[in-house]
């Protein structure tokens, strides 16, 4: 019989603490997998005063004795992968046969990160911005199926021909249409052998791997990346990323059956935030919004822009809820609430009319929507580092059992700071 897996994801937009949590509850699994996205991904984990952060590989490595997988959903730079492996391994974390790569995840080239930035400058004020890690082109590449993959890596034929066809096309678009510099193939091949190389031990047949450790009775924790509102299908199109995010992508992002799948944690930020372009409801353009990005610290851990800050949002919980059949919340960062009297919170918006519950993703484009706000009392008293529900004060118990009820959903976990410590588990 399948034991108990557990999906953990993003409910907003990213960075909801998804790093903390899957630390956090990762002495209960044997494995840690990753099924999309890249290294535009930034998962920060804290306990005492060590320090990580964590962008290809998922948050498991750093307990000794867990497998870590990065799953053939993912898009791969094996150049940023063993930079992180290295600056890892200086901090004292190890790393040896617990880290694998599906061979079938496909590889981020230079000039997929050449067309990524490119095309943002291009685009002007319509960009989306991307980290600028080249993960929507790779994603592309991978669609187009000219894609290298990490498999190719190994066979100096196939990864040859893959690089000299990509150049002859990316080349003369970098250049003519871009004005850009160009790629070298034979210096790309050099060092694409080169990865493969060092990166050989490491490649496996993910699907078959985690397959054998399920029906050994192994716990699998499937990572998440980004959020459900960065979803290529069902987020805020165009200002997405480019893979799927919700749990649907845990069963083609690693090549398990859905069955396998047995619970469904979301992240979920007491307000909200997001990096780059496109629509936010709830958004805070004023002090309010600079106090939250200043207490909460909303600075990206990958590209260090200031994140955009907002209050909480319920269509968008309840979209997430319904997207990816979540069964419980991780609600995070309460303690950046502590000093406000008042807290506004998101329950619907009206569009033409009719109330939406959820998120009402095409009025929103079309800036066609009025947002409801519901104002829940503050609590103006500390929160930080609060081990017990009980401790809360009644505010705080009041605005989470406000989103329980509001978004139809539990909260079994409450983070009161960034390090493991700093937790209510209910
Ligand atoms: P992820 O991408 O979802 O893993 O989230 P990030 O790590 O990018 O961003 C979350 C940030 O909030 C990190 O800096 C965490 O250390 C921090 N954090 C996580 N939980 C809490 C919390 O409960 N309170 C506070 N103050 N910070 C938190
Ligand atoms: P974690 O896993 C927040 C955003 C970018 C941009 C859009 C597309 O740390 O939560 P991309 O480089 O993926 O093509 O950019 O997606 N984005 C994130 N925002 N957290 C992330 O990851 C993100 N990864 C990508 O800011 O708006
Ligand atoms: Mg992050």
């Amino acid at each position: 019989m399948a034991a108990q897996n557990l999906a953990v994801i993003g409910v907003q937009w990213g960075d909801e603490g998804k790093g903390k949590i899957v630390d956090l509850l990762c002495e209960s699994f044997d494995v840690v997998a990753r099924y999309q996205g890249g290294h535009n991904a930034g998962h920060t984990v804290r306990f005492g005063d060590k320090h990580y952060s964590l962008r290809l590989i998922p948050s498991g490595i750093l307990h000794p004795g867990k497998l870590c997988l990065l799953g053939n959903g993912m898009v791969i730079d094996p150049e940023a992968l063993l930079e992180e492996i290295e600056s890892l391994r200086g901090l004292g974390v190890q790393i040896d046969s617990n880290l694998k790569i599906s061979d079938s995840a496909h590889c981020i080239l230079p000039y997929h990160k050449a067309l990524d930035l490119a095309r943002e400058e291009a685009a002007g004020a319509a960009k989306i911005g991307t980290t600028g890690r080249g993960i929507g082109p790779a994603y592309e590449t991978k669609v187009s199926r000219y894609g290298i993959r990490i498999a190719d890596l190994l066979d100096s034929e196939v990864l040859r021909e893959k690089i000299e066809f990509a150049c002859a096309e990316k080349n003369p678009v970098l250049q003519t249409v871009y004005h850009k510099p160009t790629f070298d193939p034979r210096k790309l091949f050099n060092d694409y052998t080169r990865y493969g190389e060092v990166l050989a031990e490491r490649i496996t047949n993910g699907p078959a791997l985690l397959d054998g450790l399920i029906r050994e009775g192994k716990r699998v924790m499937f990572e998440g990346a980004q959020g459900t509102m960065l979803d290529i299908d069902h987020g805020t199109y165009p200002f997405v990323t480019s893979s799927s995010t919700v749990v649907g992508g845990v069963s083609t992002g690693l090549g398990i059956a859905p069955k396998h799948i047995s619970r469904v944690m979301g992240v979920v930020k007491a307000y909200t935030t997001r990096v780059g372009g496109g629509a936010f409801p709830t958004e805070l353009i004023d002090a309010t919004g600079e106090h939250l990005r200043k207490r909460g610290n909303e600075f990206g851990t990958v590209t260090g822009r200031p994140r955009r800050t907002g209050w909480l949002d319920l269509a968008v919980l309840r979209t997430s809820v319904m997207l990816n059949g979540i069964d419980t919340f991780a609600l995070t960062k309460l303690d950046v609430l502590d000093e406000f009297a008042e807290i506004p919170v998101c329950t619907s918006y009206h569009v033409h009319g009719d109330r939406w519950k959820t998120f009402p993703a095409f009025a929103v484009a079309h800036r066609d929507y009025k947002p409801e706000y519901r104002a829940m009392k503050g609590w103006k008293t500390s929160t930080v580092g609060i081990t017990e529900f009980n401790k809360l004060p009644q505010a705080a118990k009041d605005y989470v059992g406000f989103i329980e009820d509001e978004a139809g959903c539990s909260i079994s976990i409450i983070s009161t700071g960034p390090r493991r410590e700093e937790t209510i588990l209910r």
